[in-house]
């Protein structure tokens, strides 16, 4: 039998997805009145994390542990990983012993690799190329708070980076239009890009890009691995700011959102990140929902 992967969001199909958005709210429902609902009984999820996390680590072990299961996370400073044991043979063992496994790492190929050779479901918990966890969140929040995310206008503001191209895959599936508006040589993927079509159109001006917005995304100016080209990004993406003039290009009840973690007074205002538009908690809260109707999905 083939092996249920989540590498990015289109390893599901179409009404899979709607499904698991519709049912993370449900779960999240269930928890607020203190159901018990432990379908993962003894099922174990493993994690390897090669770059720093809070929500996706955090949202995982805690799914986990509420669906009556358990999670074991390796970082590669006290696993044989980081001393240069092969990811096939990592694979293999790993998933010999436990029943999915989450990875966090940088090239998207690593992760393929080890899925290649994994008995278990791997899920894609961020890599340099893409954060699928964090869309399905996203799009659960969306529908949420304003329904059905079909035929509506996104805008994309910032880098042209993993949750950008996330972001593109989304538009594919889910059926919105996605703005997107970087700074010259920060552009998304060309192939990701294409792979949107009409679903997806590239901007220079934000402006453009939020113009009539029903949803504004942003995310930090330089992403894990990044870090020492901070300095010179923040000049050239100080155009990008979602502050609250960009903002007010977008339609009158437009929501905005951000992976987090944000960095205040960069890519987002205080004002736009704490306001009223702002959907940023509610967010990041489902990670944990949308994720247990994934391991659901792909477990039980
Ligand atoms: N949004 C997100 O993935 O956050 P962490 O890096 O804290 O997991
Ligand atoms: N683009 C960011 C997302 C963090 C959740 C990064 O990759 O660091």
């Amino acid at each position: 039998m083939t092996v249920r992967h989540f590498l990015t969001l289109l390893d599901i199909k179409h009404d899979a997805l709607w499904k698991i958005l519709r049912r993370g709210t449900e779960l999240k429902k269930m928890q607020t009145e203190l159901k018990l609902y432990e379908p993962l009984k003894n099922r174990i999820l493993g994690m390897i994390f090669e770059k720093s996390s809070t929500r996706t680590r955090v949202s995982f072990e805690s799914a986990m542990i509420q669906m009556g299961g358990g999670s074991i996370f390796l970082s590669p400073r006290d696993s044989q990983l980081g001393r240069g044991e092969p990811l096939e043979d990592t694979a293999r063992v790993l998933s010999s012993m436990v029943d999915v496994i989450a990875i966090r790492t940088y090239e998207h190929n690593k992760l393929e690799r080890f899925a290649a050779f994994s008995e278990v479901p791997v899920i894609n918990a961020l890599t340099n190329e893409y954060h699928p966890c964090q869309l399905l969140a996203d799009m659960q929040t969306y529908q949420e708070y304003r329904g059905d995310i079909r035929g509506r206008r996104v805008a994309w503001v910032g880098d042209g980076n993993n949750m950008c191209h996330s972001y593109i895959n989304a538009a594919r599936i889910f059926g919105f239009d996605l703005h997107i508006a970087c700074p010259e040589g920060f552009e998304p993927d060309p192939g990701i890009l294409a792979q949107g079509g009409a679903r997806a159109t590239l901007h220079r001006d934000p402006v453009a890009a939020v113009q009539g917005a029903d949803l504004v995304v942003t995310d930090v100016w330089a992403s894990m691995g990044q870090e020492e080209e901070q300095q010179e990004r923040l000049a050239l993406f100080a155009p990008y700011q979602v502050n609250a003039t960009l903002l007010s290009h977008g339609k009158p009840d437009t929501l905005f959102m951000h992976c987090l973690p944000a960095h205040r007074g960069e890519e987002v205002t205080t004002e736009v990140l704490e306001g009223p538009q702002s959907a940023v908690w509610e967010e990041a809260r489902n990670r944990l929902y949308a994720q247990k109707a994934l391991l659901e999905y792909l477990l039980v």
